[in-house]
């Protein structure tokens, strides 16, 4: 049984469609896919459907996933109303393996973000064949050099950058594109070198509005001049905080980052930057449409790896990438640590070499 679980990103269909196709090649295994991360297991009735080649022709290309998938509750987490019409939550895990044993499933495939493989991890402790495989355009988990949706966003962020620079130079703005990314500031790094950007802040390294203010100054000759800044959403002043919201959607477990951008214009303003300042907050579009050739080879792989792990009867593992192999690695591993940008890393420095500030000196 395969799902995808967490938020989407590009490239799951390809990693559905390399499990499917890889386990086609033997008459041994047949592939069903539950809806909406477990939740097709956890509901009455089951909402379960079945893979064959037919079913995944031509996925590679296609966004999204066509299981459907969710970043709330969960099989040790599910909500639950309570007669006074708050929420609570219930451990459904016992009786989610109970079903799964019921329906004939020898072995799962959890396709998602750190979230859900700490769900893969505490099922297989109690006894599931399961194996993931790690997605996420943030890419913040550890032991895999990228995860797979990761490239897309890049491009996607590149690309605005791209379109933003034309129109900031012939008014003389500055432009302050707010990237996704959570805790990681990854997108915003690497956009921020492919688009030739003059500031990045990302939330390993946090701000000093003073030094951004600098930075700003000099990339303009009095009125004429336009500078572009990529902040990560999860970007914090130093001594500050992160900008979120709580959505008091059900079985929503996250602070919704968003809103930085909008902030550090209003801090520029306030520090005295007379220039025009516009903020873009290119949000979900960062998550959909066509994967790049990149990700939907790095997919396939891992789709591929997955179901040979299934039928090599080795579980309790994740895929990773890991240059030039696709290798598997415990799960317990791959979720003790998320995967930050070190302030001190190669490609901080190469843009730093590049001129791109960080707005944590005055250089
Ligand atoms: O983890 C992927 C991600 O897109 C983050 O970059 C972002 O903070 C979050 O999900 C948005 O979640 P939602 O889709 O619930 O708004």
């Amino acid at each position: 049984m395969v799902l995808t679980g967490g938020g989407d990103c590009p490239g799951l269909n390809a990693v559905i469609r390399g499990i499917v196709k890889r386990a086609s090649q033997t008459k041994d295994w047949e592939v069903i896919g539950c809806i909406e991360s477990f939740n097709g297991v956890l509901r009455e009735p089951t909402e379960i459907v079945e893979l064959d080649e037919k079913a995944v022709e031509g996925l590679q290309t296609m966004g999204g996933t066509i299981l459907g998938t969710t970043n709330k509750g969960g099989p040790f987490a599910w909500p639950v109303k309570q007669n006074d019409g708050s929420w609570t939550t219930a451990d459904r895990s016992d009786e989610m393996l109970r079903k799964l044993q019921y329906m004939g499933v020898d072995a799962v495939i959890n396709i998602g973000g750190d979230g859900s493989q700490r769900i893969s991890l505490g099922l297989a402790e109690k006894g599931l064949n399961i194996v993931g495989v790690p997605k996420t355009i943030d890419n913040d988990l550890s032991m895999t050099d990228y995860t797979f949706g990761f490239q897309t966003a890049v491009q996607i962020c590149t690309e605005a950058i791209d379109k933003l620079v034309t129109t900031a130079a012939s008014h003389n703005r500055v432009f302050i594109m707010e990237v996704m990314g959570r805790d990681a500031g990854w997108i915003a790094l690497h956009s921020a070198i492919a688009g030739g950007a003059d500031v990045c802040v990302i939330p390993e390294i946090p701000y000093d509005v003073e030094a951004i203010k600098e930075k700003i100054e000099q990339r303009y000759n009095k009125r004429r001049g336009f500078c572009i800044i990529v902040v990560a959403e999860g970007a914090k002043p130093k001594g500050g905080d992160v900008v979120g919201t709580v959505t008091g959607e059900v079985g929503y477990q996250h602070i919704k980052l968003g809103g930085v951008g909008d902030r550090l214009a209003d801090e520029l303003r306030n520090a005295g930057v007379e220039h025009d300042i516009r903020c873009t907050i290119l949000g979900h579009l960062q998550r959909g449409g066509t994967p790049t050739a990149f990700d939907r080879i790095l997919a396939s792989e891992f789709g591929v790896r997955a179901m040979e792990l299934v039928m090599e009867g080795r579980f309790g593992q994740m895929v990773a990438y890991q240059h030039p192999d696709i290798v598997a690695v415990p799960l317990a591993d791959a979720v003790k640590a998320q995967n930050l940008v070190q302030p001190d890393c190669r490609l901080v420095d190469t843009a730093r070499g590049l001129g791109i500030s960080f707005g944590d000196r005055r250089d």
